[in-house]
């Protein structure tokens, strides 16, 4: 059985690969300026300079793409909660500050690019985006009170899981926005994310090769516990039951391009190295994703049935409308 490290063992153990990994990550990342992609001769002066205010006839964005573009927005808009986490859960010495310090500066350039996409192109309303950025951010994001904020491989499996979801839903929303400017820039901040998910997918499959039953516990905790950052945020609910609804990012997605890629690179259920208590977390891992199995084919059964009785009463409703006409 492997011995449980402390953390400061943890991260001068994992520091040579930190410092790897950083150097790596600093020869591939791109950089990219955010003014690029942004379609600045959309843009005109709001009515304290003798222009016009928002109004909803200006979006050219369907009510689900306005609702993911906001969540996406407000999830980057915490960056200080998230700097905070991640300097605390690992450290600000060495390549893992290093580290700390380059993510946050990249992060930063994906809030900057989309709020001036959506104030350029009237997107949103400026307003209401201000007020739930102030919200959101007042409120902060906290460690969930499920695990202990100071533990390094709680951070590094959490935020693991956290860039390729971001990722996903960045991508999806792209799609979603039917606009290849908008499209084209969350591609990029996507292709951002997974950079940074291949930095902390390596930093805790070193951390399983180091102390495998301690990582593996850290592991199957964060799955279990795994929540979006957006919790919280103004109208959350509604907004991730339209994200979901619509495929940009719901339970299918989380298990298939989320989990199952991260935890088959990290070959969690093909390994030889854990104990008893690795093992044993192995077990319940394994009954956790067969749950989130069937609750994803049930999420999908149920949002099928929902989408054909909207597309029905559509049909109805225009049927209707072409006979009265
Ligand atoms: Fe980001
Ligand atoms: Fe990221």
């Amino acid at each position: 059985m492997s011995k449980n490290l402390s953390q400061l063992e943890l991260l001068i153990e994992l520091e040579p690969v930190a410092e790897r990994e950083l150097n790596r990550h600093l020869a591939t990342a791109k950089n990219w300026h955010p003014h690029e992609y942004v379609p600045w001769s959309e843009g005109r002066n709001f009515a304290a300079m003798g222009g016009a205010d928002w109004e909803p006839g200006q979006s050219r964005l369907s009510e689900v793409a306005k609702a993911a573009m906001v969540v996406n927005l407000l999830t980057e808009d915490n960056l200080p909660s998230y700097h905070r986490e991640i300097a605390e859960n690992f450290s600000r010495d060495g390549a893992w500050g290093s580290w700390v310090g380059r993510w946050t500066a990249e992060e930063n350039r994906h809030g900057i690019t989309m709020r001036d996409y959506l104030v350029v192109t009237r997107g949103v309303d400026p307003v209401a985006l201000e007020h739930a950025r102030m919200v959101h951010m007042t409120r902060g994001a906290d460690t969930p009170a499920t695990w202990d904020d100071t533990n390094v491989l709680y951070g590094l499996a959490y935020v693991t899981f956290q860039e390729l979801a971001t990722r996903v839903s960045h991508r999806n929303t792209g799609k979603v926005c039917d606009d290849p400017i908008a499209d084209k820039m969350l591609q990029r901040i996507a292709a951002d994310e997974n950079l940074h998910m291949v930095f902390y997918r390596n930093m805790c499959g070193a951390a399983l090769d180091l102390a495998p039953d301690q990582a593996l516990e850290a592991i199957a905790m964060i799955v279990r516990r795994f929540q979006m950052p957006g919790v919280g945020m103004p109208d959350f609910r509604r907004k991730a039951a339209l994200i979901a609804k619509h495929g940009i990012y719901d339970p299918r997605q989380h298990l298939d391009d989320v989990l199952a890629p991260v935890l088959r690179r990290w070959n969690i259920f093909d390994r030889n190295d854990f104990g008893a208590p690795g093992e044993r977390c192995r077990e319940e891992l394994s009954a956790f994703l067969e749950k989130l199995q069937r609750d994803a084919a049930r999420f999908e059964e149920r949002r099928d049935r929902i989408l054909m009785a909207e597309a029905a009463r559509r049909l109805a409703a225009e049927a209707g409308d072409s006979g009265r006409a």
